[in-house]
């Protein structure tokens, strides 16, 4: 089932419930919201951190009237983009309307204790606002003890909750809380991973997952706060969820809205992604910082290094074409593609004048740094610069490319099945050399094998480090 952006549907499962999903405008500093409509109760997932957004929610509960209904506002955790406008000011979402909040125990306690890493109030340069939510979601207490309680929350609204567990067939305890009153009923699934407080809501056969789908991405694991077996056990636990509680549509905290058939693909590769998967460093304020500089040094000096290899090309296809040569000259004045390598740069720049003028966070700019960074790094692979370019020059801008991706903070994580550095010593032979380097292009780690002056060099897939074999030259040139 497709859903309609800004519009009303009924929810799948639940005939007396509809969703208005806002999901056009997300971005990685704004969450999807989604307002729901039920008989006894008005609830908002995700609210979002912006002020336009606050305003959208309002209207569209504004123009359906019913101010005597209460709102409900479920935080799916904690994270900056998901709430901190709402937090700042709460009773513009509904203003003369009862207001509820309700987020899990970990939320709470990051919010209430200012903690700038969980909250990623440093990553956003955000303020953190005073928070005194409602209700809190499962909390260690009610998970330990299965409890029920039943809060009397004013304006005659009674709101019963009841935790219990299920254990799945992976062995995982899923620990629910099922929230209920007069014409409403929700359910909330502890699912930490992404963050500590990380809660899936369930809506009829509609599942609101925050950003719990998110944790096997780049940029994302290794954040402050994840955790890898936590994110393995929540993925399980919603793939479970998902094959057998009858849900099908999955709607979460930033992206398009899934079928049950693309949220099963997306979690079976999340299973295997975070299986695979170990912690490099932690993704934090003073490790992006340090990234963000990093980036910047590398940037400037990768411009002088091509500069200085494109002009002593461009020299020597001169005097070539003085004496005559002129395939030989052109050879070397095509050889670097200055055009593709002057946007680039251009590219750096926009990103520093940004940078200088505070229009930028260091983490967008280390993320778009390691992108124009592997961008290069194909030119230099594409381009034909061996036994013409100065060797060093090139091994020195190979090695500061390299040492920015191992080091940056915006790759926290290797993956346990992509070799790191195959280096093999083969005295006269490079038969072994070649026949390990087939292998691994058989299994589709590596994409093409090429000489680079006595080295064997492997380029390996987009998201694989680089391999490389250490064999002598051999005695013709060729591709393996
Ligand atoms: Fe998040």
């Amino acid at each position: 089932m497709n859903m309609e952006q800004r519009a009303w549907q009924p929810v799948p499962g639940n005939d007396e419930a509809h969703v208005y999903p806002i999901v056009d405008g997300a971005t990685i500093f704004l969450s999807n919201a989604y307002i729901i409509r039920m008989p006894g109760l008005m609830v908002v997932v995700d609210p979002g951190d912006a002020v336009s957004q606050i305003e959208t929610i309002r209207r569209v509960l504004d123009d359906l009237g019913n101010s005597d209904k209460p709102v409900l506002v479920l935080l799916t955790h904690c994270h900056v983009d998901h709430c901190f406008e709402f937090l700042s000011a709460p009773a513009r979402l509904a203003p003369g309307r009862r207001l509820l909040v309700a987020l899990q125990e970990e939320g709470i306690k990051a919010l209430k204790l200012k903690d700038r890493e969980l909250t990623g109030a440093g990553r956003f340069h955000k303020m953190i606002p005073d928070i005194d939510p409602d209700i809190c979601l499962l909390s260690a207490d009610a998970r330990e003890f299965r409890s029920s309680e039943c809060l009397r929350l004013g304006d005659g609204i009674v709101l019963s909750l009841t935790t219990e567990t299920i254990t799945t067939p992976y062995g995982n305890t899923v620990y629910v809380q099922n929230l209920s009153g007069s014409g409403f009923g929700i359910k909330a699934y502890y699912s930490p991973g992404h963050s500590p407080d990380s809660t899936v809501f369930q809506v009829g056969d509609l599942l609101f997952t925050g950003d719990a789908l998110l944790a096997a991405e780049h940029f994302v694991a290794g954040l402050p706060g994840w955790n890898k077996n936590d994110s393995l056990a929540t993925a399980q636990n919603l793939l479970w969820l998902v094959e057998n509680k009858g849900i099908s549509v999955v709607a979460p905290g930033h992206g398009s809205v899934l079928t049950s058939d693309q949220a099963v693909g997306k979690l079976q590769k999340m299973i295997s992604r975070l299986t695979a998967m170990e912690i490099h460093k932690t993704f934090t304020v003073p490790a992006i910082l340090a990234s963000s500089e990093h980036a910047m040094d590398v940037a400037r000096e990768a411009r002088d290094i091509v500069a200085a290899l494109a002009d002593s090309l461009s020299q020597t296809a001169h005097y070539l074409s003085i004496l005559d040569e002129k395939s030989e000259a052109d050879r070397y004045d095509s050889a670097i593609n200055r055009k593709r390598f002057d946007d680039v740069f251009a590219a750096f720049n926009e990103i520093a004048t940004s940078m200088q003028s505070g229009r930028l966070l260091e983490m967008v700019l280390v993320t778009n740094c390691s992108m124009l960074f592997f961008k290069m790094g194909k030119l230099l692979r594409a381009a034909e610069l061996e036994h013409i370019a100065d060797r060093s020059l090139l091994i020195r801008l190979e090695r500061m490319l390299d040492d920015f991706r191992e080091d940056s903070a915006c790759r926290p994580i290797r993956l346990q099945t992509e070799p790191e550095l195959i280096c093999i010593a083969i005295n006269g032979d490079r038969l072994p050399a070649a026949l390990l380097a087939n292998s691994y292009q058989k299994r589709g780690l590596v994409r093409r094998l090429k000489w680079l002056g006595g080295r064997l060099v492997v380029d390996s897939r987009q998201d694989a480090p680089r391999l490389m074999v250490m064999v002598p030259a051999p005695m013709n040139r060729t591709d393996v």
